[in-house]
């Protein structure tokens, strides 16, 4: 049963949130407004899947919004787009549940016109609508160094009234654990690194963007099968920096009902390293010991410096 957020005040909202069981789908946590039949069931009935459609994916906080944002730019021909990146390119998972919050899923997504573009928070094998290995359309995963992502989780759950407030180190506890929303890092990130040679998935890193955007912006449009001129990478390049995009309406969510508590905007720091101004030294530690443990061999890696 889906429980959607009531109408109400700010605070309503944030002891709905405070109060509400923890949900999870396939085991794994998810927002407890998120629709169990909407993510199961109904939307793989009806979401008519398309050649053409794009993908953005990723755990919550490793830049979906940056990626977006470059794609939107790209299927544009760098023009600017008055419509608010959660209409333009809805998230799935979320849509239809979360009225009256700030947000708008009155979208059809069947109505979307060509090229479409879906977001999703899930691992590669949760995906919504069937593994991308057999569906139509192009995957972009974005990952981000999980000790940056921490922090910037800790501040985005104490901005919405609708997630939970931890403080930080219980935030820690619960990400170390992988008892959060959206479940397991290490599991999320590497089971799109399993994927990350197929045709139809392009894995990205969001340092790789902070060190080299128009690098980062031709290998997309070329995913995308966009042959863009350089002045046209140097362009989007341009409009998607962390400057650029915080003064943009469209995407700075600065329409979101925000808590009172928080004076933390959606596009906060956009830095690399800045985990170092919350992580303790025995958190740093415990959290690199899980880190070796878990990408051990794998060939993933990270800056984060
Ligand atoms: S969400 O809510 O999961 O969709 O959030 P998401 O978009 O994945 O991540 C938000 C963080 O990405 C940062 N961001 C950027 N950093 C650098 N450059 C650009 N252009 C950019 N756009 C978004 C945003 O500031 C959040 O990170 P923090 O560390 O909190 O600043």
């Amino acid at each position: 049963m889906a429980e959607s957020i009531k109408e109400g005040t700010i605070e309503e909202a944030r002891k709905q949130a405070r109060e509400a069981p923890v949900k999870r789908i396939n085991g794994v946590i998810v927002p407890y407004f998120c629709s169990e039949k909407w993510i199961l069931e109904d939307m793989r009935k009806t979401l008519v899947l398309r050649s053409d459609d794009n993908w953005v994916v990723s755990y919550p906080k490793a830049g979906t919004n940056w990626a977006q944002q470059i794609v939107r730019f790209i299927q544009n021909g760098g023009r600017a787009d008055q419509i608010r990146i959660t209409d333009a390119m809805p998230w799935v998972e979320g849509f239809n549940e979360i009225p009256e919050v700030g947000y708008s899923y009155g979208v059809n997504l069947n109505e979307i016109s060509p090229p479409r573009s879906l977001q999703s928070h899930f691992s590669y094998t949760m995906m919504p609508c069937g593994l991308p290995s057999s569906t139509p359309g192009k995957y972009i995963y974005i990952a981000r160094n999980p000790k940056d992502l921490c922090v910037s989780l800790y501040f985005y759950n104490k901005r919405l009234p609708f997630y939970p407030h931890y403080e930080w180190d219980e935030l820690f506890e619960h990400y170390i654990d992988g008892e959060i929303e959206f479940g397991d890092y290490f599991d999320h990130v590497l089971s799109w690194w399993a994927h990350k040679d197929d045709e139809n998935v392009l894995f990205l890193k969001y340092e790789d963007m902070k060190k080299n955007l128009p690098h980062e912006v031709a290998r997309i449009a070329r995913f995308l099968g966009y042959d863009l001129s350089s002045e046209m990478i140097q362009t989007i390049a341009e409009m998607t920096t962390f400057k650029s995009m915080k003064r943009d309406n469209s995407v700075n969510h600065s329409w979101e009902s925000i808590d009172a508590t928080s004076d933390t905007p959606f596009m906060r720091k956009g830095e690399v390293g800045d985990w170092k101004n919350y992580f303790s030294p025995e958190q740093s530690e415990r959290f690199d010991a899980k880190y070796s443990e878990r990408m051990k061999g794998i060939g993933l890696e990270f800056d984060f410096s």
